[in-house]
């Protein structure tokens, strides 16, 4: 008779395990971490593009045109805005930093019904300037020809999100913590506590605590753990041109068309909004759109080819409010996901926000931090 043979299992043993190493991930594990030095925590992402969503955004902060109305969701925005330089400071010491650029919101024809609510709503803020004419092509030469011939100017800003995540990355593992690059493929509880997580090549993780942040992929995995996570993905396609620093000086944002420059990376062109699930395919009909709609507010763009396409799909929840905090009728899950499209710009405060629910695990339904 031949022996029955098993496969090898090895089981890890973890404090911590964040399921998803984007950046609300990384800043999650980031903050716990400083709470509780002596912490193992893993971070769990898949084996090929970790931080694939985080390092397809744009990187705008823009919370002033993200948002009309006063509401929990923008005061945390507006948190996660002013707590950027110290978060990059102290997570990301040798960069990326904040380029603080004004954002022009165009203010002619079509759009100025919404440059006077944003006005309206913005001046209660901050400085907010309205320029025309050659104020305007004096601020902002490369809009000179365009069809904006007026605009409002707003703080903003703007971060590389991809050399943000290599940042944050290289200093988790700097302070002891590991990733794992393995499919989830099965969960344990007991009764309301998580016991173990099985991964693909049959690694058994048996963690103490753990955290999806999970993404646009939070629906299909939140299942698994027993959640309805009313997750959508939202794909967005986006372009960039190669152009020098200072041809654009400020972010020029339509809403849903908007122009990022990023130091030493051109001009960043956004974006599509598409609820097509997880097509992954970059559309050249919709690259030939955004190169037109791009020429139309910086002509200069007519003679510059598209150097780089790229998609990536933000997490709608039905709502349209992040989840953050401990995971209803769960003991040892906690989640943070949701962010749609400001995970770049609330990836600090969500990172704050986690770690200040974890310091009082069990009583994390206060102040902004929601059971779910
Ligand atoms: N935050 C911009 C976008 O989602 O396209």
């Amino acid at each position: 008779m031949k022996p029955v043979t098993s496969p090898i299992v090895t089981t890890l043993t973890t404090d911590l395990l964040v399921i998803g190493g984007g950046v609300i991930g990384l800043s999650c594990a980031l903050h716990i971490m400083e709470t509780s030095p002596a912490l193992r925590v893993s971070i769990l992402d898949a084996p090929t593009n970790p931080g694939i969503a985080s390092r397809a955004a744009a990187g705008m902060l823009a919370p002033l045109a993200e948002f009309e109305e006063e509401s929990d969701l923008f005061r945390l925005s507006m948190e996660s805005f002013d707590y950027y330089p110290e978060f990059l400071a102290r997570f990301c010491p040798h960069g990326p930093r904040v380029e603080p650029r004004g954002l022009l919101i165009p203010a002619s024809d079509a759009s100025q019904a919404r440059s006077r609510r944003i006005a309206e709503f913005a001046s209660r803020f901050a400085e907010i300037e309205e320029l025309s004419g050659a104020a305007l092509h004096e601020a902002e030469p490369a809009l000179h020809g365009g069809r904006c011939t007026a605009a409002l100017r707003i703080p903003g800003g703007i971060v590389n999100p991809r050399l943000m995540h290599d940042a944050l990355s290289a200093e988790f593992l700097r302070r002891g913590g590991s990733f794992i690059r393995q499919r989830l493929r099965a969960v344990e509880f007991e009764e309301a506590t998580l016991t173990a997580v099985l991964l693909d090549d049959e690694t058994r993780v048996e963690p103490v605590q753990a955290l999806l942040a999970t993404g646009a992929w939070s629906h299909h995995l939140g299942e698994l753990f027993g959640l309805h996570l009313d997750v959508t993905p939202i794909k967005g396609q986006i372009a960039r041109f190669d152009v020098p620093d200072g041809w654009l000086r400020h972010v020029v944002h339509e809403h849903h068309i908007y122009l990022a420059p990023r130091s030493g990376q051109g001009i960043v062109v956004g974006a599509t909004m598409e609820d097509v699930g997880f097509s992954p395919s970059v559309d050249g009909g919709v690259n030939r759109d955004l190169h037109r709609l791009a020429v139309e507010l910086a002509p200069g763009l007519r003679r510059i080819p598209i150097s780089e396409s790229w998609i990536g799909f933000r997490p709608r929840m039905g709502n349209g409010e992040p989840l953050m905090g401990l995971a209803q009728g769960r003991a040892n899950l906690l989640v943070a996901l949701g962010h749609f499209r400001n995970g770049i710009l609330l990836a600090p405060v969500t990172g704050r926000r986690l770690a200040q629910a974890w310091t009082g695990l069990g009583d994390c339904s206060s102040g902004s931090i929601k059971t779910c």
